[in-house]
């Protein structure tokens, strides 16, 4: 039986988006060289994404130079209050080199979806990423967008299943919600290795998001199991860094300082 042309073109599209993501990464490992960056970081690099709608939350952290992205949702944009096109523009315009920014849209059917898109489209930045719920209607506008070439992120994932019908759909990332999992008595970390394992042996393009991370542990095991990306709350970002060894360590070190005899 021959390959479904539909569905190759739409791999073919988020694999061109996938490669034009990573030329942009490239950039900044400007020692490695070309044709070798492309094998390396499709296979090693991973990236951190901001998963809040508090701009100034944003803002403190971009300068480490680590954050590649922003995610937000309707009760995240509901917490700071305003209008999410406009915040949505504020970060773009603040943070022009940002990947990839998810806007969720407002509505029940695919058609919905449609006119709610509007929205965000017209910003006509290419980080725009429309965030979209795991189910039919959402798959059916997920595949229009990859037919269009529009970056898509297929929230609120809960089982691989889910994950294939979005990877088949063309998503160009799908977020499991790896702390709600846990919430339910259900692995998280689990769930993201089974996607990520899956994806891998069937070559599908869409990269796997693991988000609803509450704790530093958590982070790391996404990375471990394959996550390509993880979104961050603000406080979970912090965790990562913070060590009660490293504060300790530092405060016996600074006391050597003092104690070392001025040159
Ligand atoms: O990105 C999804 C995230 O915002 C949900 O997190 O903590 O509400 O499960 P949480």
């Amino acid at each position: 039986m021959g390959s479904n042309p539909t569905l190759s073109v739409r791999r073919g599209v988020a694999q061109f988006g996938r490669a034009l993501a990573l030329g942009a990464r490239c950039r900044r490992f400007k020692s490695c060289r070309p044709d070798l960056d492309y094998i390396i970081l499709q296979q090693l690099i991973m990236q951190i994404f901001l998963d809040t709608a508090d701009i100034n939350e944003i803002r403190k952290r971009w300068d480490t130079g680590i954050i590649t992205g922003v995610t937000t949702n309707p009760t995240l944009v509901r917490k700071v209050g305003g209008n999410y096109r406009d915040l949505a523009i504020a970060i773009i315009e603040e943070f022009p080199e940002i990947e990839s920014l998810s806007l969720e849209l407002n509505g029940q059917t695919k058609e919905d979806f449609m006119r709610d898109m509007g929205e965000f489209a017209c910003i006509g930045h290419p980080s725009v990423t429309l965030k979209v719920p795991c189910t039919v209607e959402g798959l059916k506008f997920v595949t229009h967008c990859a037919d269009n070439g529009v970056p898509t992120n297929v929230t609120l994932c809960f089982s691989a299943a889910q994950a294939v019908m979005a990877g088949l759909s063309g998503a160009t990332y799908i977020s499991p919600f790896v702390g709600r999992m846990n919430d339910n008595s259900m692995s998280g970390v689990e769930l993201v290795r089974a996607i990520s394992g899956l994806y891998r042996q069937h070559g599908v393009a869409t990269k796997v998001l693991a988000a609803s991370l509450r704790d530093a542990h958590h982070v790391s095991r996404c990375l471990l199991y394959g996550a390509d990306i993880v979104t961050l709350p603000p406080s979970t970002f912090d965790k990562m860094y913070n060590s009660v060894l490293t504060r300790e360590g530092l405060e016996i070190f600074n006391n050597d300082f003092k104690e070392m005899p001025s040159q």
